[in-house]
């Protein structure tokens, strides 16, 4: 490490505050509703107006950045070893259609006042540092999957009747879907990830500690179920002659509500979005497209839920006289997070005099697809009555500043704990 602090100087470094708190306004003003929340969609003007912003706040940090063809804005602030793969933190500007101002924003702003403390301080670390603004994490998580070699090609994988098709999208935010697997890097190209991010549920709060120290993220699929019919006229179908598509996704909904409650597990199952057509009011409805969502942080309860589902639809299908198809959107895997990144968030709680709680993640982060290339780790700060993707979200100040510097310790460490040996560079050079 270089800087013009000494060791204790260093060790007693704080992020400053007031800033990051600031420009958690800034941003949240882009998209604000009515309502005190905000929709910045993924690849939206305000999703753009975002990342333009952030852009310009990382290069006045001293990074470079870059946009690779998954639309990633990367900003690299330079280390002493410049060919030695980079230390990363980040998260994600676009939100859920009524968001609030913390989800993912707040990572990748906590991430820049590291960054901005650093600079200031005129310290560089021995690892060049990467602040990453993960592409679209809401819906199709195509930023960290391509970045993870995870994304399927074929751009039908992500067509939603609500959403344009992603190859323009990408196009508009700086991307190349004709060469997504540029963006792709290899295993040991970076040497830790580490994403900081509100809860998004109620444990923390309830256990009273600032910082959550989380052990692992839940597995989660998404699917899209198609339930078609036929439509009809309202008046003259007898009721016993129908094939009533919606009557039939009614008694889908109640299936996917019995997995999420089952053997009182943990697990859950949600529809969140429903297309009906033609919705009409004097027309059976013909066709349903709605969506399912399920996690848990196991593979095998999650095999079993998509297992029992299957079979409850085709019973319904059966007795209805329609057909229900299940096709599969998105796949996360279960992971646990690196024991060693684990602990060394742990005793930087210890030494800032922050209470700490060891928790899973039941949301799913682009941390979660990074584990496949690199080290990684997570760490939370409270959710005010465990809210989120709500307009009522809510972490107090004093929260986000001190995940922040949690965050900032965090990679002060791993930056020794990783070592830049003249071998290492030399291998990494060679590549
Ligand atoms: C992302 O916010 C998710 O967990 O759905
Ligand atoms: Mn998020
Ligand atoms: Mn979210």
């Amino acid at each position: 490490m270089t800087q013009q602090c000494n060791s204790t100087e260093i060790a007693s470094l704080q992020v400053n505050g007031d800033r990051l708190n600031d420009t958690l306004k800034t941003i949240g003003a882009i998209g604000a509703l009515p309502n005190g929340g905000v929709r910045r969609l993924a690849f939206s003007l305000e999703d753009i107006q975002a990342r333009t912003i952030l852009q310009t706040w990382m290069e006045a940090a001293g990074m470079t950045t870059t946009i690779d063809t998954a639309g990633n804005l990367i900003g690299r602030y330079p280390g002493r070893f410049p060919h030695t793969p980079a230390l990363a933190t980040g998260s994600h500007l676009d939100t859920v259609p009524n968001a609030g101002i913390y989800d993912g924003t707040y990572g990748v702003l906590a991430g820049l006042e590291v960054v901005r403390t650093l600079h200031e301080n005129n310290i560089h670390l021995d690892h060049p540092l990467e602040l990453i603004v993960f592409a679209d994490e809401e819906r199709t998580m195509i930023g960290s999957k391509a970045m993870a070699g995870q994304a399927p090609l074929d751009p039908d994988y992500y067509a939603h009747p609500h959403y344009a098709p992603l190859p323009p999208s990408l196009a508009a935010i700086g991307g190349d879907w004709e060469r997504l697997t540029a963006s792709q890097r290899q295993p040991g190209s970076l040497a830790a990830f580490v994403e900081l991010h509100v809860e998004q549920g109620p444990v923390l709060e309830a256990a009273g500690g600032p910082i959550g120290l989380v052990t692992g993220i839940v597995g989660q699929r998404r699917y899209s179920i198609t339930v078609a019919g036929q439509a009809s006229h309202a008046g003259t179908t007898p009721m016993d002659m129908r094939q009533d598509a919606l009557v039939a996704a009614a008694q889908v909904i109640l299936a996917v509500n019995k997995i999420g409650t089952a053997d009182n597990g943990d697990q859950v199952a949600t529809v969140g979005s429903m297309k009906l057509s033609p919705n009409v009011v004097n027309t059976i409805p013909g066709q349903v497209e709605m969506t399912l969502d399920i996690r848990d942080l196991s593979n095998d309860r999650l095999d079993q839920m998509v297992a029992t589902l299957e079979q409850d639809m085709a019973a319904i299908a059966q007795a209805t006289q329609t057909r229900i198809h299940l096709q599969p959107k998105l796949r996360n895997e279960p992971v646990p997070v690196n024991s060693h990144i684990h602990s060394t968030i742990a005793q930087v709680c210890e030494d800032l005099g922050l209470p700490s709680t060891a928790l899973p993640s039941r949301a799913s982060h682009d941390a979660q697809i990074m584990a496949s290339l690199t080290d990684m780790g997570m760490i939370f700060v409270p959710s005010d009555d465990g809210i989120s993707h709500a307009e009522t979200e809510y972490t107090s100040p004093e929260h986000c500043t001190q995940g922040a510097n949690v965050l900032l310790h965090t990679l002060l460490r791993l930056d020794h704990h990783y070592g830049c040996t003249e071998e290492v560079v030399a291998a990494v050079s060679a590549i």
